[in-house]
């Protein structure tokens, strides 16, 4: 596996071992930690429903045209786009690389606050009943400079350790065993936080539907937020889609990848917004979320400092099951269009974020100050990235896949199965024009 001149001999194990990794990749702290802040800041059902809608079109044919494209083009995001488009796909495909080092540089900050976490509920710290408390709790991680700093670095060197030992072995097997024990321990959490009182007045706020709630703001929120659940515009699943087998079909994979990522969202949703009501918390209360509400909620359980434990182990490892897929597009990339190994490819991103990571994680305390745009530099990035890079990046793959080849995207959506003329007609459809216009849509307003 480390032999750079056959990396594209890689494959995965099973289709369920790929479904799994790229719904891992999906599944992460976007659902657990995003999506309830960005629906409390959002109007909950405001921002849920265009988020539904596009995930079932413009994501979804998003994801089955990257991982079409990187089954067709193999090797790295760049030699796919470049074999499937030529030289200025190839330049899209290096524009993807960074999107997604980017991304990992301020994901693997917020991926140290889960090893915190964990920390703490291993020593029994991270249960109270105590709002303020949790509060002050969470302020002094973050906020203290060094201790911010040191979490990001585990946690960037334990995503570099599950990359370095390769996709099979790493990835692949990582994901099968912890994303069912994810989603158990969050219908448990689900249903602990609707008995407490007041929960409801939560679910309300999550589905109750006021029109005029919908603002610009919040459907481009909710585009941007359904491009980052489902992984996209960075590379990703055309990363992982060159690990595919031939036999596998893509349309089924993708429906799958779409599906949980969408019930993962919406059940992290369930799991804090009951409690934040229980407790009078304020739904936009910002990134602390769902690092406030988890340990009310346990503090109500029996046996909740086990649960907690549990709770963050998981949450650990979706957060890892994401950062390495990340760190697998630069990866691929360095191996495959710069000749270097998988060791020293991994050793180079390790430095790089690092220090990209920590002008992220010190911007919630000693460069505080430092805005750009009015916003923080963790901030910045992750707006960026949600709402220009990721966007821009996907743009790319449909036009590219709806139009210049589309008869590779045809052969490859119908290479395991065939479908009727109708549904083919609707993912053309999907591809080549609604997704292009809806992404379009959404970065003309962010500009
Ligand atoms: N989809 C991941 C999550 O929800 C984040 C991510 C974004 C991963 C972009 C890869 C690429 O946490």
């Amino acid at each position: 596996m480390s032999n750079p001149a056959t990396p594209t001999n890689v494959q995965w194990h099973s289709r369920l071992g790929f479904i799994l990794a790229s719904a891992g990749s999906a599944v992460g702290l976007g659902a657990l930690w995003k999506f309830p802040y960005w629906a409390g800041a959002n109007g909950g059902a405001a921002f849920i429903l265009p988020y539904i809608f596009f995930t079932l079109t413009s994501g979804l044919a998003l994801v089955m045209a990257e991982i079409a494209l990187g089954r067709h083009g193999r090797g790295s995001v760049v030699t796919a786009m470049r074999r499937t488009g030529g030289r200025l796909a190839g330049a899209a495909g290096a524009f993807s690389v960074l999107t997604s080092f980017v991304i990992l540089s301020y994901y693997s900050v917020v991926g140290g606050w889960c090893l915190a976490y964990l920390g703490d509920a291993l020593v029994g710290r991270a249960v109270s009943g105590n709002v303020e408390t949790l509060r002050e709790h969470f302020a002094t991680l973050v906020s203290t400079g060094w201790l911010n700093v040191s979490w990001h670095l585990v946690f960037l060197t334990l995503t570099c350790a599950v990359v370095m030992l390769g996709v099979e072995k790493g990835i692949e097997r990582l994901s099968k065993v912890l994303m069912p024990a994810l989603f158990i321990l969050m219908l448990v959490l689900t249903v602990a936080g609707l008995f407490l009182d007041g929960a409801w007045e939560g679910v309300r706020y999550l589905f109750d539907i006021h029109w005029s709630d919908i603002t610009s703001q919040s459907v481009l929120n909710a585009m941007g937020y359904s491009f980052f659940s489902l992984s996209l515009g960075a590379g990703i699943l055309v990363t992982y889609g060159t690990y595919l087998p031939e036999r596998a079909c893509i349309p089924t994979a993708s429906l799958w990848i779409a599906v949980l990522s969408i019930v993962a969202s919406l059940l992290a949703g369930l799991m804090t917004m009951p409690a934040v009501f229980a407790f009078g918390l304020a739904p936009n209360a910002g990134p602390g979320l769902v690092f406030l509400t988890v340990p009310l909620i346990f503090s109500k359980l029996p046996g909740g400092i086990l649960l907690a434990i549990l709770f963050y182990a998981s949450l650990l490892v979706t957060a890892i099951t994401s950062s390495v897929s990340l760190l697998e597009v630069v990866v691929a990339y360095l191996r495959n269009n710069c000749h270097l190994t998988r060791r020293a490819s991994t050793v180079m991103c390790w430095a790089g974020l690092l220090v990209l990571g920590a002008v992220s994680a010190l911007s919630f305390s000693a460069w505080s100050g430092l805005t750009i745009f009015g916003r923080g530099f963790f901030d910045l990035l992750d707006y960026i990235s949600t709402n220009f890079l990721m966007p821009l990046g996907g743009l790319a793959v449909v036009l590219l896949m709806g139009w210049k080849a589309w008869p590779v995207m045809r052969s490859e959506l119908l290479s395991a199965r065939t479908f009727p003329k109708a549904v083919v007609g609707l993912m053309h459809f999907l591809i080549a024009f609604l997704a292009p216009l809806l992404v379009l849509c959404a970065l003309l307003q962010a500009f």
